[in-house]
């Protein structure tokens, strides 16, 4: 029996995870599962090779596998695989499926754009670049995956997936299910310090997950709010991650009542970035905790990590089977 993947994401091992991402890409997920959902995520590691060396690309698998069950993601109920581990079934199924695509239709997705716009001679950026979401389609549609919970940056890419699959079954038979796109609310979360969204490219300004804990708490205290009774992109930022990481009623209530006090001209700012530095803290600390027991135990990484591969292996290897029945006849 094939095992039926009704959630699926994928997550690029690259340092310095912040808040945002977790809020962003895992947390959606880890609702899923929750909610009894069949789920499955894996470790990007080949997409990850776009844009940095194997050797950098190694070094960060087991720490996104360690940062993906210290946020909930739960083993026994999520799949988690190693995309390399299927390098061979991923890679003639990329082969295939370029073959229904032109260059052209390639080149006007959105993100390889952005980024071509950004080199000086766009023709020499890297044909990884290109197969970005071909090999997206060969990860989804290999595991016969049902939802696909991503961003708004990711829709572009996802529209190819189905694309992709729609042209394939057009001429083949229906043999690919077609993915359908779970768009997440995106967040906006923005550096703390104001300048545009949170990143680690402003690193004052991001609460990375690996932060020191009393780091943190100087950066929160340094954090940009608003004069009393005036609401600004930066404070209501702060205000949905407060509410997004408490984990108590008690303290979503208080974040409610100083909102309230605030709007009415009312001097709580102090007050709020305390709860604020708390609610962080608390969450981190527990994060930071189970994180290092992972990392401690490599052994545990690797079996969790074979037992998602051999189950995606097994999905994509029939459907594989199934793909190769209609080229042979
Ligand atoms: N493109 C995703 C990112 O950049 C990673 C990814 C690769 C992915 N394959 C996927 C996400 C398949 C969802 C489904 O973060």
């Amino acid at each position: 029996m094939n095992y039926r993947v009704e959630v699926f994401t994928g997550i690029r091992p690259t340092r310095d995870l912040t808040i945002a991402n977790y809020l962003g890409a895992v947390k959606p997920v880890v609702k899923l599962q929750n909610q009894g959902f069949s789920t499955m995520v894996f470790v990007a590691d080949l997409h990850a090779l776009t844009d940095n060396e194997p050797s950098l690309v190694k070094k960060y698998i087991p720490e996104i596998v360690a940062d993906y069950i210290a946020f909930g993601l739960d083993p026994s109920k999520t799949k988690i695989y190693l995309q390399s581990d299927l390098v061979s079934e991923i890679s003639v199924f990329t082969l295939l499926l370029s073959r229904q695509i032109n260059v052209a239709e390639l080149l006007r997705v959105p993100t390889l754009k952005d980024k071509l716009k950004k080199k000086d001679q766009p023709e020499t950026a890297n044909v990884l670049l290109f197969l970005y979401p071909v090999m997206m389609a060969a990860d989804i549609l290999l595991n016969r995956a049902q939802k696909i919970p991503v961003g708004e940056d990711q829709i572009p890419h996802l529209e190819m997936v189905r694309e992709l699959g729609r042209r394939f079954n057009k001429k083949y038979g229906n043999i690919l299910p077609l993915p359908e796109v779970l768009q997440i609310k995106s967040y906006r979360i923005l550096s703390l310090k104001g300048e545009g969204k949170m990143s680690k490219t402003n690193p004052q300004g991001a609460i990375f997950l690996t932060d020191d804990l009393k780091i943190i708490s100087r950066k929160v205290k340094m954090a940009e709010t608003a004069f009393e009774g005036v609401m600004n992109e930066k404070l209501e930022s702060h205000i949905l991650i407060a509410k997004e990481l408490a984990k108590t009623e008690k303290e979503r209530q208080e974040i409610e009542f100083l909102v309230k006090e605030h709007k009415a001209k009312k001097r709580v700012m102090k007050r709020f970035k305390e709860l604020f530095n708390q609610i962080i803290q608390d969450f981190l600390k527990e994060f930071q905790i189970k994180r290092k027991k992972i990392i401690q135990n490599p052994s545990y990484i690797s079996r969790v990590l074979k037992e998602g591969a051999l189950i995606a292996k097994k999905n994509a290897q029939e459907t594989l089977e199934g793909v190769r029945r209609v080229f042979e006849a």
